[in-house]
């Protein structure tokens, strides 16, 4: 029955991404908007990682491509995984267009079918909130990266409501009342997406130390948490509105880097 729902749940996320595929690209915080974005990102990535050197990253949940995209322009040698055939058309599309040679690959996060010890890093943007069983993901991850190999997860608490929510809403509702704004019809796909957020592992929010703790149980040492986006976020502050850039702003985001410990 847990089997059956957890199945259901899956194909649910799934069918919910592609829908979102069309449009994903055009949203800031999913594709660059400027060169200053472009940099804080590589140097995000740099931090971590040092130069690509041609060694072999996977991307997993790679969506459209931007961070597989990012990091094949530090000279990583890259392979994006998603789910999605729809955002997997997409991210194809692009590399094309940019003649960047970046293998993508349909398959599941929490069961790559990869080599072990195959990758010299692994990175993740926006996977592990939606996780179904990101132990036997983390798990995974572990397997497949080389001794020595480093994973770099970039998310946030998207859940947990923070003083930029409460007063976005505030003000809404006076200025709705006071008639200086119409209400806002809702998103279509917004009912979705709680359905599902509903039911994921990381339902109350993936926390920084609570994601740290789980990698720390499968085995990845040293981890480090860095909340250090400033430069990306205020670069995305410029292309949404002051509402939305106050809450980008406000919420956990960080990036979690985890290494799997070299053999004696
Ligand atoms: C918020 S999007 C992030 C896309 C990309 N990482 C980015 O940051 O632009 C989430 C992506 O995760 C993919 N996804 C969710 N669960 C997955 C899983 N278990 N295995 C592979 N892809 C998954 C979805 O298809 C979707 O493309």
């Amino acid at each position: 029955m847990h089997q059956a729902s957890n199945y259901n749940l899956r194909e649910e996320i799934k069918e919910y991404w592609s829908m979102r595929a069309a449009t994903f690209d055009e949203q800031p915080g999913h594709e660059i908007f400027s060169e200053t974005e472009r940099v804080a990102w590589h140097a995000l990535f740099e931090r971590h990682f040092g130069k690509g050197d041609g060694r072999k990253a996977l991307d997993l949940a790679s969506g459209t491509g931007v961070i597989s995209h990012l990091m094949h322009d530090l000279g990583f040698a890259v392979t994006g995984m998603d789910w999605s055939e729809a955002m997997l058309e997409k991210a194809r599309a692009k590399s094309k267009q940019r003649g960047s040679k970046i293998r993508f690959l349909l398959g599941d996060a929490e069961r790559t079918l990869e080599d072990d010890d195959s990758y010299d890093v692994i990175i993740t943007r926006h996977l592990v909130w939606t996780l179904v069983d990101p132990v036997a993901a983390f798990t995974e991850w572990f397997r497949v990266l080389k001794p020595g190999g480093k994973l770099l997860i970039v998310d946030g608490d998207f859940v947990s409501p923070t003083w930029a929510t409460k007063l976005n809403k505030a003000l809404a509702g006076l200025f709705e009342r006071l008639g200086m704004r119409k209400p806002v019809a809702a998103v279509p796909h917004m009912q979705t997406h709680h359905d599902i957020l509903a039911r994921v592992h990381f339902s109350d929010g993936a926390r920084a130390d609570e994601v740290s703790k789980m990698l720390r149980q499968i085995g990845f040492d040293p981890i480090a948490v860095d909340f250090n986006l400033k430069k990306i976020h205020s670069a995305q502050k410029k292309h949404i509105s002051l509402a939305k850039g106050l809450e980008r702003g406000a919420q956990h985001r960080y990036a979690i880097c985890a290494q799997k410990p070299l053999v004696d």
